[in-house]
């Protein structure tokens, strides 16, 4: 495929928080028309962290010209995602002199759209804001939906709101600089869109992952657009998280809670966690009878196939939390309502459903079992 592959569009409709998602290659070269285009002569302040910077940020400073303010940069990792870096990132976008008419670009993976998203929330009470996703977990996932915010030491996520982007511009370019190890993490949210709601779709990603991990466009492009595509219908009917939403977060209970444990370090990257989790919910979920013996195999031999870990022996190091210390983080999740907790659970892959009704003996049972499991044999290195 050329680098002037067409340009797909994917539009999110949220009535007047209504925008699009541009997926192709070399967007970030046009950037600075594309936002002239859409937004006329609004000024720009660019967020990104280092390693993302290094790579891309001359690209997209030149493409934005004269409409630059300035651009802040932040270490790179999920443990910037709290409430000092926020602090520190409000007062530089101040010190920008970042107006309400003004774009602030995030240009990076989840962290910086989360943490940007939510400065762009609470700055002068709102501004609006550009998500340019570098990570392949970004361009799949986390750019588009309007969830933004940081981790507390009492979880993920805890402090955030609900800021939709006025834009989002994926280039699939820009995933040539991503280590290996990191597109295998935002593999695995590209897994769960199979998984919750797409069996057609898991079944073609266990017969061509190849081609997204080989870095031919047109497959990744192709997978960015269909998990786009279908986390635009979710947010479309549930924006606030008051029902279907909460099927993004298949795998994530289990997941938050293993990643709070190792302290959202390299330990554990997030979307490791999301497919440790993933296994773990089609493994209860056939504990509870719910799906075929073989379906939790089925996915985990595809998960580990790519390279992704399984299960919790499989996170390096030789600690290992407690029954009730990952229970203690469970019972943060946000979908706990009234004390009881919810887990998005499985009748088969790609048939995804949520479950009130979880007995905490029975899940306390399950972990049990879990940590007394050996590692998994991962394929990819
Ligand atoms: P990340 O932002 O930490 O990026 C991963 C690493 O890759 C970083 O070190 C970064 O510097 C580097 N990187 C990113 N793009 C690169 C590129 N093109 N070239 C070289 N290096 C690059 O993490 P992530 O995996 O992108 O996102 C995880 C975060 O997203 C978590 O905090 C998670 O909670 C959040 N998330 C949010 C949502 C949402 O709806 N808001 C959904 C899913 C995940
Ligand atoms: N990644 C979960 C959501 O956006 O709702």
């Amino acid at each position: 495929m050329s680098k002037s592959m067409p340009v797909q569009t994917v539009a999110v409709p949220l009535a007047e928080r209504s925008y699009d998602v541009l997926i192709g290659r070399g967007l970030i070269g046009k950037l600075g028309a594309t936002i002239g285009a859409r937004f006329g002569a609004a000024r720009c302040a660019v967020v990104s962290d280092e390693t993302v910077a290094a790579h891309h940020l001359p690209a997209v400073l030149e493409s934005l010209g004269d409409r630059v303010r300035g651009s802040v940069i932040l270490p790179p990792g999920e443990s910037t995602k709290c409430f000092a870096q926020l602090g520190a990132l409000c007062d530089r976008l101040l010190d920008l002199g970042v107006e309400r008419g003004d774009l602030v670009v995030a240009l990076g993976g989840g962290v910086i759209g989360d943490l940007a998203g939510f400065a762009s929330a609470i700055l002068r009470r709102g501004v609006r804001f550009v998500q340019v996703p570098t990570s392949l977990l970004a361009q799949v996932d986390s750019s588009v939906g309007g969830k933004t915010g940081i981790n507390t030491a009492h979880g993920k996520n805890l402090v955030g709101a609900f800021h939709q982007p006025h834009l989002v511009i994926a280039d699939i370019d820009t995933l040539a600089t991503l280590p290996q190890r990191q597109m295998r993490a935002g593999y695995a949210e590209v897994v769960k869109y199979g998984l919750l709601g797409d069996a057609a779709f898991f079944e073609q990603l266990e017969q061509g992952w190849q081609g997204i991990f080989g870095n031919d466009p047109s497959a990744i492009a192709a997978a960015v657009e269909t998990c786009v595509a279908a986390k635009a219908a979710i947010v479309a009917r549930d924006e606030t998280e008051q029902g279907d939403r909460m099927l993004l977060n298949l795998g994530h209970t289990f997941g938050h809670a293993l990643e709070a444990w190792a302290g959202y370090s390299d330990r554990l990257l997030h979307g490791e966690a999301v497919a440790i989790g993933m296994a773990q919910a089609f493994r209860f979920s056939e504990t509870q009878s719910l799906i075929a013996t073989g379906t939790a195999e089925r996915v985990s031999r595809h998960l580990a196939a790519v390279g992704l870990p399984t299960h919790i022996a499989d996170i390096p190091g030789a600690d290992r939390p407690g029954v009730d210390t990952l229970l203690a983080l469970m019972a943060q999740d946000k979908k706990v309502r009234q004390g009881q907790m919810s887990f998005i659970l499985l009748r088969g892959i790609g048939a995804s459903f949520i479950s009130r009704e979880v007995l905490p003996a029975d899940i306390r049972k399950f972990l049990s079992h879990e940590l007394a499991a050996g590692p998994r044999h991962r394929s990819a290195s």
